[in-house]
């Protein structure tokens, strides 16, 4: 059995309007008045929609591939740190932050797009968001708060996906933070909107986009490399990709890098489920022009 000492489970609760725990509100001032440079890069996600995916292809277009030894110098965590987090001694998101030395700096948010600091917009930083159909996101979600400590305990399957639809979920609603961005993207030339489904049909190709979104020359042969080092099975092996060194996860319980597949919700959804969650979902989402893939 897992013996780490650690804190109890934390607990949800109504911030602004969006469900979340305290470790990524307890640093509110500071996050909230955190002063962005305009070079700065926002990597902006719902939870466990590709984050540490994008973050790494975006180490490695502007830093890794050219200095190798940064990849193996510090975890995906500490190059690209995570704003809002605070976790009593292990990290303070906006120190981390303040603290690179790197331009431009990477730094990435779960927060919806109305919370993110008035300083990004005021930059005009650039950001690249990825979205995730619901379906899957809620599953590897579901195996996230399995294992991460700083999480509420997520129940089993059948109530965690009905408060997945009821938006109780860390970060909130899955259906107002994909729609708030898409929605945002539609006046914000600065945001770059891509899809799981699409990084996993053909990573290289979105790596393409990503270059020319930010202006960045990188040769055929360095996409090439970086689409080789980002494959799943290469992350999952990588200490420094795959979490193995966060103190507030159980990996007995299940890896971070868990499957990285598009359509593994099968796996998962009674036919029940199924026709309940599709059906909520199109009342959820029918104000909006967004469309996912539930398989590629
Ligand atoms: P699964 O739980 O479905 O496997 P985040 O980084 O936002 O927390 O997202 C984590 C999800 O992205 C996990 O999904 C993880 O396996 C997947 N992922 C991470 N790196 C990946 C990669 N290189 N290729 C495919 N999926 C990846």
């Amino acid at each position: 059995a897992d013996t780490t000492p650690r804190p109890p489970r934390p607990t949800l609760s109504d911030f602004h309007g969006v469900s979340m725990v305290h470790y990524f509100t307890d640093n509110w001032e500071k996050v909230q008045n955190f002063k962005a440079r305009p070079d700065d890069i926002l990597v902006a996600t719902y939870p466990k929609a590709g984050t540490t995916w994008a973050s790494y292809i975006l180490d490695l277009l502007y830093f890794s591939l050219r200095q190798p030894d940064r990849m193996t110098s510090a975890p995906i965590y500490e190059r690209v740190p995570f704003l809002e987090m605070q976790i009593p001694n292990f990290m303070t998101g906006t120190d981390f932050a303040d603290n690179l030395d790197t331009t431009p700096r990477l730094i990435k948010t779960h927060l919806p797009v109305q919370l993110v600091p008035k300083s990004f917009w005021e930059q005009k930083c650039r950001v690249v968001y990825v979205a995730r159909n619901a379906k899957d996101n809620a599953v590897s979600y579901f195996h996230f708060d399995r294992m991460n400590f700083a999480h509420p305990e997520p129940g089993d399957w059948n109530s965690y996906l009905q408060r997945f639809m009821d938006g109780k979920m860390v970060f909130g609603s899955w259906y107002d933070h994909v729609t708030g961005w898409w929605e945002r993207k539609q006046s914000c030339p600065e945001i770059h909107y891509m899809f799981f489904e699409d990084m996993v049909e053909d990573t290289g190709r979105e790596i393409e986009k990503l270059c020319s979104f930010l202006g960045l020359g990188s040769t055929a042969e360095e996409k090439q490399q970086i689409r080789d080092l980002v494959q799943f099975d290469t992350m999952k092996k990588d200490n420094m990709a795959n979490y193995s060194t966060v103190p507030v996860m159980d990996f007995k319980v299940s890896p971070f890098m868990r499957k990285g597949k598009v359509g593994d919700w099968k796996n998962h959804f009674t036919t029940t489920q199924n026709e309940q969650f599709d059906e909520d979902y199109k009342k959820k989402m029918k104000n909006t022009t967004l469309q996912f893939r539930t398989e590629v």
